[in-house]
């Protein structure tokens, strides 16, 4: 290479190359017509940062043994997730995504350890030589621990609260929210001694604060996402998200990588901006969320008796759809797990070639993922015109003869409106209620996500079609 082009600024190169891929990226994901596009520039962007990385660690330090393991350890790695991201079902995309969040905080409380080792933990009281020699000839050792210290701690909240985000998701432990007395004052007491533990760090770097450290973060971020209840996780995952960009920018600060600090403040400041429209849309204090559920108390368990259901035959609906002139459809989760989308896009095309008036109401969190029931129904052909937004939508229930609730429960829960003790009060729903009638698709009268009990299904409007909402949906196309 010649004397300008070197090595290390070929990497430099490769790295702004790679962080406006990742704009553009970003930029690309955020409609769902540029999608597809942003994947392929964050793809693109990552094989250039992986190959200037590498590239870099093989001219600066990497040889022999120290290759072959990093080579086996990334070939191993991608084997896994290659395997994980052709298996995963559409519904279980949040519980993965919980789970390499977990992994992104735990390599940034490893880079912090890491740190430590070399610099900090070489410090006897003797001549400083080596990395802790360098810092301090730049006056830099004491910035150096407050890096080790802050990224041990974001990476240690982001580690256990993906973790406890994944336990609740895939549901192997409860999601309503842990109710500890004096939770709000315990998370104070966590960042108050971090603060403390921090500036003591920084004066006298012992062995023992960073230990602390990582055992109060541990249980901090545990506890942060063990006190949110069903309803608010979408929210949670998002700022986990956001944790985890952050967690990764002060890995690159210990670790001098340009690339991995502007990567994790766009991860990090895209991931806050989305969990902070989601508050808005679900009408959630943004600073409650984050701060673990804060202002939020236990309401009375619902245990009141809405009443008798109405069960109705696939029959019944077909019959109730031959006379109707306006359908709404609001899908939900069981849409997804049952994956009827094809189904009901066969019913819209033949309600529409009827000349019935057919649209969608799309709740901002239904399903499991932010844009879940979206991204199904244009899997199956459903044209996006007549898929409405929640506030697009909602007036028009009371001007709509049927409404068919395909898998939805605590986006339809009327609860939300009218009942200010119900654990998702507040959070703006659709108002099928307001319907001529609303036919519920569902396998049994369990309850939804959030775990709270739905009135709707006993008004005198509604009805109950109980199966699967697949199989529900093809015994009325054959019934038409
Ligand atoms: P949910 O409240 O989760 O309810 C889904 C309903 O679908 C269940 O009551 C279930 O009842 C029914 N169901 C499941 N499998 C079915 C099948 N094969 N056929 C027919 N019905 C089936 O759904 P929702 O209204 O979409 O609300 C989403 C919830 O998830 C919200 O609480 C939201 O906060 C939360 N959440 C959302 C996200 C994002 S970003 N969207 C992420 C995490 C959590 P049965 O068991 O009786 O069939």
């Amino acid at each position: 290479m010649s004397e300008l082009m070197t090595v290390e600024t070929a990497a430099a190169a490769a790295y702004i190359v790679a962080a406006l891929l990742f704009v553009l990226a970003l930029a690309g994901l955020s409609r769902h017509e540029t999608a597809k596009a942003g994947n392929t520039f964050g793809i693109g962007g990552m094989a250039v940062a992986l190959a200037a990385t590498i590239g870099l660690a093989i001219h600066q330090h990497i040889s022999g043994l120290g290759l072959v393991l990093t080579i086996a350890a990334m070939a191993v790695g991608a084997a896994i997730g290659l395997w994980r991201a052709r298996v995963v079902e559409m519904t279980a995309m949040p519980v993965l995504i919980a789970l390499l969040h977990s992994f992104v905080g735990l390599a940034a409380v490893l880079v912090g350890w890491n740190g430590f080792l070399h610099v900090e933990a070489t410090l006897d009281g003797g001549p400083l030589s080596g990395e802790a020699g360098a810092l301090a000839a730049q006056e830099l050792l004491g910035i150096h621990s407050a890096e080790v210290f802050v990224g041990v701690f974001i990476g240690a909240v982001t580690f256990t609260g993906s973790i406890v985000a994944f336990l609740k998701l895939s549901a192997r432990i409860k999601s309503s929210p842990l109710m500890l007395p004096g939770k709000n004052y315990l998370n104070l007491a966590a960042l108050a001694a971090f603060a403390v533990l921090t500036t003591w760090f920084v004066i006298d770097p012992a062995l023992w604060l960073l230990i602390a450290v990582t055992v109060v973060a541990l249980a901090l971020g545990w506890h942060l996402v063990a006190s949110i209840g069903g309803g608010d996780m979408p929210v949670v995952v998002s700022m986990l998200n956001s944790y985890s960009g952050w967690a990764a920018a002060a890995s690159g600060f210990l670790l001098e990588n340009d690339l991995l600090i502007i990567t994790g403040a766009l991860v990090g400041s895209s991931g806050a901006y989305l969990s902070y429209v989601m508050c808005t849309a679900m009408n959630r204090s943004f600073l409650s969320v984050i701060a673990g559920g804060f202002g939020i108390e236990a309401g009375p368990a619902d245990d009141k008796d809405y009443g008798e259901h109405r069960e109705i035959t696939a029959e019944g609906v077909a019959e109730l759809l031959g006379t109707a002139e306006s359908v709404i459809i609001t899908p939900g989760y069981g849409m997804a797990v049952a994956q009827a989308q094809y189904g009901v896009a066969e019913l819209t095309r033949k309600l529409r070639d009827r000349g019935v008036d057919v649209c969608f109401g799309i709740h901002p969190v239904a399903g499991r993922l932010p844009g879940h029931m979206n991204v199904l129904l244009a899997e199956a052909k459903v044209p996006y015109d007549i898929v409405l937004e929640l506030d697009e939508i909602n007036d028009d229930f009371a001007r709509t003869a049927v409404v068919l609730v395909i898998g939805a429960n605590d986006t339809v829960n009327p609860a939300a409106a009218e009942d200010p003790g119900s654990p998702i009060a507040g959070m703006p729903v659709l108002q099928v209620w307001n319907a001529e009638n609303v036919i519920v698709f569902k396998r049994s009268m369990a309850s939804g996500y959030a775990g709270v009990q739905n009135p709707l299904f006993y008004r005198d409007n509604s009805a109950m079609l109980f199966g699967d909402a697949k199989d529900r949906v093809e015994d009325i196309l054959r019934a038409l």
